[in-house]
């Protein structure tokens, strides 16, 4: 079974060198995820906001896990004018602090794992290996940001005529406010506020609604590693809350990770001010399709696409939405997937032999089980798992097409789509690929296959931000496989890769007539 093998890998950037290879290691990391307290409660961490606070219940078994209380608008504001009041002086602090305060913050989330591994499961119904890459990522991407900002915020001396003296500084830009989604709780959340804190700039966080409380923890970790309370404040709020921050005027930077719909609003939003123009880093949705071809390795197929389609219940960005089988290897590509699938094991997360747990809440579970009571009645259900009837399960289901081009929407669970492909000549990939293409998004896409020549035309045709060839699709690693996609999938630049962090710089250049 493909996916606990994963947390048997050491932590990878763990320079301690604590590995989960063996029982006794992993019976350890329960031991502090067990004794994490089970209640936590939130709150904004500047100002006072008038509302009552919000029950949060885990996606597992709907028991209490503990509350929030959103900030308001004015809460919001105020933390808003107090961060561009701090941000001079916090871009003024020398850089090896700034990147002293995250490498501190970084230590901390992984000395800190068992408290938000217990987190990540009760709030966001993670696996342990899920939970596990979660921190891995989170960790890295602090770590990344931080030697990026070392490197990029050294004073460049540049070629001038004798006479005069030219150099390129790197500043901060102001107040950036961070936008995160529910999926990756810790490792987006912290991704953004690093990336934004490293440059310089003071950061306004903003969690999902469904993940206050792991966000809460990442905040109180960075305060406590060394920034200042002034430069990072924890906004939880709604969709209302959101817009404000968007189009407050000190607001000089927006970093965005969710819905193409939510991304193309900021957009408006942004460009609809008549005060400084505002960058926006957005990183969506995507409909990821992989391309099977008749020399492929089935049981390696088979392996990537359980990991890609069903691990973390399918809710990834990245994840496969579409497979594409050539004709001649499908039904037995199929059947073998069918019975791969079959073994999946579905409920409670905290179980370390669990593969799939909940999916978020209680209304994507019924999103989910709309979309697939229609398709039911189409006929096109080719396979449906069985899940646990408390808590926001769903089983995973593999659904038939007509023709590639039929998926036009982001189904995000553990649902994947099958269609057949008929492969005569080499056109017929590239004819295939501007076929999916044609839904508009551009994030993921995989390929397997021996044949050299189709690798080529896969890289060439494909306009996906990340393209993999014969392996998973997920779990894209920092500084290896900068992520994140083009068109409708995202603005750019990549995540964890190395032109993420000029994003929230502005450039200066000073020339001096010497
Ligand atoms: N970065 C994640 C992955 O590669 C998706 O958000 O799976």
């Amino acid at each position: 079974l493909p996916f606990p093998a994963d947390l048997y890998r050491p932590l990878r950037t763990n320079s301690k060198g604590v590995e989960f290879g063996d029982r006794d290691a992993l019976a350890e990391l329960l031991a502090e995820r067990d004794a994490a307290p089970a209640i936590l409660h939130a709150a904004p961490s500047s100002g006072r906001s008038a509302r009552p606070p919000r029950e949060l219940r885990s996606p597992i078994d709907s028991s209490l896990i503990g509350s929030v209380v959103e900030a308001d608008v004015e809460t919001a504001r105020a933390a808003m004018a107090t961060a561009a009041r701090v941000f001079s002086a916090w871009e003024a602090t020398a850089i090896e602090a700034r990147v002293a305060i995250l490498e501190r913050a970084a230590d901390l989330v992984e000395t800190r794992r068992g408290a938000l591994i217990a987190l990540l499961q009760s709030e966001s119904g993670k696996t342990l290996d899920d939970a596990l890459a979660e921190i891995r990522e989170a960790a890295d991407l602090i770590r990344y940001y931080a030697e990026q900002a070392r490197r990029l915020c050294a004073e460049e001396n540049l070629p001038g005529p004798t006479g005069e003296d030219n150099r390129l500084r790197r500043r901060g830009r102001g107040v950036f406010v961070c936008i995160s989604p529910w999926n990756f709780p810790l490792a987006i959340f912290l991704g953004q506020v690093a990336a934004a804190l490293a440059a310089g700039n003071s950061a306004i966080a903003k969690p999902a609604e469904q993940t206050p409380l792991v966000a809460r923890e990442a905040v109180a970790l960075l305060h406590e590693a060394g920034v200042p309370h002034g430069a990072l404040h924890y906004i939880p709020g709604d969709g209302a809350v959101g817009s404000a921050l968007v189009a407050d005027p000190h607001v000089a930077g927006v970093v965005f990770t969710g819905s193409s719909e939510t991304a193309q609003s900021i957009n408006r939003t942004l460009a609809a001010s008549n005060g400084p123009i505002v960058p926006l880093i957005a990183e969506t949705g995507g409909v990821n399709s992989m391309i099977v071809d008749s020399t492929a390795l089935l049981e390696q197929v088979v392996d990537d696409v359980l990991a890609s389609a069903f691990r973390s219940a399918g809710q990834r960005c990245s994840a496969l939405r579409l497979l594409c089988l050539q004709e001649d290897i499908a039904e037995d590509a199929l059947a073998m997937l069918i019975g791969a699938t079959k073994e999946l094991r579905i409920g409670d997360p905290r179980d370390p032999s669990t593969h799939i747990g909940p999916v978020i809440d209680s209304a994507a579970r019924a999103r989910l089980c709309d979309y697939l009571t229609e398709r039911r009645a189409q006929g096109r259900v080719l396979y449906a798992g069985e899940a646990p009837q408390s808590g926001s399960f769903v089983a995973p289901h593999i659904i038939r097409l007509d023709r590639a081009g039929d998926l036009r929407e982001e189904i995000f669970g553990p649902v994947l789509h099958i269609a057949k492909w008929r492969a005569e000549n080499e056109k017929d990939l590239s004819t295939l690929i501007d076929e999916i293409s044609a839904n508009g998004f551009g994030l993921t896409m995989g390929l397997h296959t021996r044949i050299e020549a189709r690798m080529r035309i896969f890289a060439e045709a494909t306009p996906a931000g990340n393209l993999y060839v014969n392996r998973n699709m997920i779990g894209a690693v920092v500084g290896s496989q900068p992520f994140g996609g083009s068109r409708m999938s995202g603005t750019g630049p990549k995540a964890g890769g190395p032109d993420y962090l000029r994003r929230f710089l502005r450039e200066e250049t000073v020339t001096i007539n010497t």
